[in-house]
């Protein structure tokens, strides 16, 4: 028999959705009468935006037709949405950054975890914690992490605790990691580091030779002014720095699927001999390699987001989303929680009641709310006795549930 990739047996048997997922149609089919509420994972709920469908039709009738029909697409994604999102996601911005650093692809799931693939295979990573599991679970399969400590953390990963302790702000690293995974708007905690915050993170990567791989995914959601919706904002960052965007929660893309990454051509790393490589060019190998491309009929719907209707609709639907924050935040207040995040991003963050669990409350919230969230503790050792809802349900739904929650009076 052949021997497989012995670091995917390290790694927890399902993935944190999926052990969710399993759990809550355990209790659909033994509670068959009971309305159950769904806010475990961010997946969104409004449909596409009518310039987006307007896209996908214009997509759709082009592959229809000999002479406009598209095959294999270019590999780093259609030049006509790279140009849009250039200028409108970044030189109106003031921020220059070129058609040419960007990669458009299915989604910043994909990306974030396939990165690794052009990093050493000795590299030390640092991961915020609460941290996306994405980020800790492909460095496993890797052989990045290490081994699975009693304590829950994975003793090659240099962790950086984000709790109520420290306003869920991470602290510069003690020991100098080569990659530093930022996710800001952040999953799942929903808090945010302001400019001059990211700016420490940036100048630390500056000056020990790290990389940061920063998530922007919720930048959509960010509206306090001093908040950034790039690490590109921050002077340097284009030294040291990939980000990672996706139209999933901007564009409610998660069942379409279309991302980009941008590499800015300056952005390198060193070879064993201690040659400086281009990891642009190595991510373009990468993916030429491995990736045929998001389909010709996503990438027309994602351009269609910046047309005129496009950002007003889109903005419409982020909208909507802040305002069922919103009520989640002042319903679990008046119950008598604590809670985090939901002003410039979409999760709610909250400490679990009574010294409970992170899986404990869950099964509480189950049991006797019938609502679905995210524990803590899924995300990392820091999330115990957190827990994590999210504002892309249904507004019915988001008011129901926070009644439910509220009547178990805390
Ligand atoms: C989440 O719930 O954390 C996200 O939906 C997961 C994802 O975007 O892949």
């Amino acid at each position: 028999m052949i021997h497989i990739n012995d670091n995917f047996t390290k790694l927890r048997a399902s993935y944190l959705f999926s052990e969710i997922a399993r759990k809550v149609e355990a209790f659909r089919e033994s509670h068959p009468s009971s309305r159950i509420i769904r806010m475990g994972i961010g997946d969104v709920t409004r449909p596409l935006c009518p310039a987006a469908i307007e896209g996908l039709r214009k997509g759709v009738d082009h592959e229809a037709d000999e002479s406009t029909f598209h095959g294999y697409g270019p590999e780093q994604g259609y030049l006509f949405l790279r140009e849009k999102i250039a200028a409108t996601d970044y030189e109106a911005r003031g921020i220059e950054i070129t058609p040419d650093e960007i990669f458009i692809s299915d989604g910043a799931k994909s990306d974030t975890g396939n990165i690794g693939d052009i990093l050493a295979a000795d590299c030390r990573i640092a991961v915020t914690d609460p941290v996306y599991p994405v980020y800790v679970d492909t460095n496993v399969m890797a052989g990045r992490a290490g081994e699975l400590q009693p304590d829950g953390r994975w003793s090659r990963i240099i962790y950086l605790p984000c709790t109520a302790a420290n306003d869920f702000v991470p602290a510069l690293p003690a020991e100098r990691p080569d990659v530093i995974y930022l996710c800001y708007p952040n999953n799942p905690t929903g808090t945010t580091l302001t400019r001059s915050q990211l700016k420490q993170w940036v100048d630390y990567a500056r000056a020990n030779g790290s990389i940061i791989f920063f998530d922007s995914a919720y930048e959509a959601y960010v509206s306090s002014p001093d908040i950034p919706r790039s690490i590109y904002e921050i002077e340097g960052a284009k030294e040291v720095a990939i980000e990672f965007r996706s139209f999933s929660k901007t564009a409610g893309f998660t069942g379409i699927r279309c991302g980009y990454t941008v590499i800015p051509r300056r952005l390198c790393g060193l070879s064993s001999s201690g040659q400086e490589v281009s990891l642009h060019s190595l991510w373009l190998r990468r993916q030429s390699t491995k990736f045929n491309g998001a389909s010709y009929i996503t990438q027309r719907a994602a351009e269609a987001l910046y047309t005129a209707a496009g950002k007003e609709q889109t903005a419409e639907t982020i909208r909507f989303y802040m305002t069922n924050a919103s009520i989640l935040r002042s319903g679990l207040a008046s119950a008598g929680l604590r809670a985090w995040g939901g002003t410039d991003a979409p999760y709610i963050w909250l400490k679990t009641p009574d010294g409970l669990s992170s899986w404990e409350f869950f099964d509480l919230l189950l049991n006797r709310c019938n609502v679905v969230g995210t524990p803590g503790v899924g995300f990392g050792p820091s999330g115990e006795g957190y827990f994590r809802l999210t504002a892309f349900g249904r507004r019915d739904d988001t008011q129901e549930a926070v009644e439910r929650i509220a009547s178990l009076r805390f």
